[in-house]
């Protein structure tokens, strides 16, 4: 029998798992988890002017694009292989009321930036946002009523529908209500079909946090919760919260989602999991972009390596039972896997 252990004395162990970390081919032959570009959507901001700034401080290497500038991207994140774009637009704020009415302007940001995507790359899976949030000059993702001291459920819920509709006729394959009403999943659901619109796909935000991590993208649409009014806390769920998550990703997918998703991903790797195990429709997780800040400012201060952290976030919420991730940073980890397959 060959030795090849290094000194004559050696323990007589019958399980060794080093074995199968020898090497990079015996480790890739047995590795459990991978992230490839098709399971990933990329979230790419719009803005309708170019006198509105591209940048985004808090977001680095992220832009809001021109519908000139979406279509290139688009193509560029369509050839690496990327799954599905999902769009926000960033509105000047003399677009926004407080009915959100631009939201439902058929020649609005949104379905002109769909109809571009859908002439130039029918091939790719496109998904917009169905909340108020971009649109209302309070940042709330519904209708505001002062009496209540709160956004109005079921006003809210009458707009996502028109909302929902819009974006069939424009030819989104998902439409992705974030706004947490309680019954807007059933109530799009059936507008939609109403339409005729039954191939039009819902992917519910179901689990979705109030959370301090949405911060950069507040930034980036200009939706930061106005002065005088009470934070998100009345439909975004309590981060402590569990059964109460698993409890929404039900009724969503009762209420006939095609998808459910948890947002945030990396503090909500239970959740997911947790999600996965009791729903049957795909899980889409959301790496959204505090977590995507965090790891991007570690980097710029020299504290952690910016690719393998990116990696190893987006590992964690793939493993975690995520079939589909939402991340800021598609197109980095779609040109590292790449580079890896050549
Ligand atoms: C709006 C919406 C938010 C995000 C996606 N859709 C913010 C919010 O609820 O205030 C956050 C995404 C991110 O932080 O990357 N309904």
């Amino acid at each position: 029998m060959a030795r090849n252990h290094s000194n004559s004395e050696w323990l007589r162990l019958p399980r060794r798992p080093r074995r199968l970390r020898q090497g990079s081919a015996i480790r890739a032959l047995v590795a459990e988890t991978e992230v490839a570009p098709r399971g990933l959507i990329a979230p790419l901001f719009v803005r309708e002017s170019a006198t509105q700034e591209a940048e985004i401080a808090s977001l680095p290497g992220v832009r809001r694009f021109l519908i000139s500038e979406l279509l290139q991207e688009a193509a560029e994140l369509h050839g690496l292989g990327i799954g599905a774009v999902a769009l926000f637009p960033a509105l000047r704020s003399v677009r926004k009321d407080l009915r959100g009415s631009a939201a439902l302007d058929p020649k609005g940001l949104v379905p002109r930036a769909v109809r571009a995507l859908k002439k130039e790359i029918p091939s790719l899976a496109v998904m917009t946002d169905v909340a108020l949030d971009p649109y209302t000059p309070h940042g709330h993702d519904g209708i505001w009523n002062a009496k209540l001291n709160d956004v109005d459920n079921d006003a809210t819920v009458a707009v996502l529908r028109k909302m929902a509709v819009l974006y069939a006729e424009a030819g989104v394959d998902f439409v992705a209500p974030s706004d947490m009403m309680d019954g807007r999943i059933g109530a799009i659901r059936e507008a939609l079909d109403a339409g005729g619109h039954v191939r039009t796909g819902i992917i519910a935000y179901a689990a979705k946090f109030a959370s301090a991590y949405y911060g950069p993208f507040r930034e980036a649409v200009g939706s930061k919760t106005a002065q005088g009014y009470l934070d998100k806390r009345t439909y975004q769920l309590d981060p402590g919260n569990r059964r109460e998550a698993v409890l929404e990703a039900l009724l969503d997918e009762e209420e006939g989602a095609d998808m459910v998703m948890v947002k945030p991903a990396g503090p909500y790797l239970d959740i997911i999991r947790e999600v996965r195990e009791s729903v049957r429709v795909p899980v889409a997780a959301y790496q959204v972009s505090g977590e995507y800040a965090q790891i991007h400012a570690a980097a710029r201060a020299g504290w952690l390596d910016l690719e393998r952290t990116r990696d190893e976030s987006l590992i964690g919420i793939r493993r975690a039972g995520a079939d589909v991730i939402l991340t800021y940073f598609a197109r980095a980890a779609a040109e590292a896997w790449r580079r890896r397959q050549s």
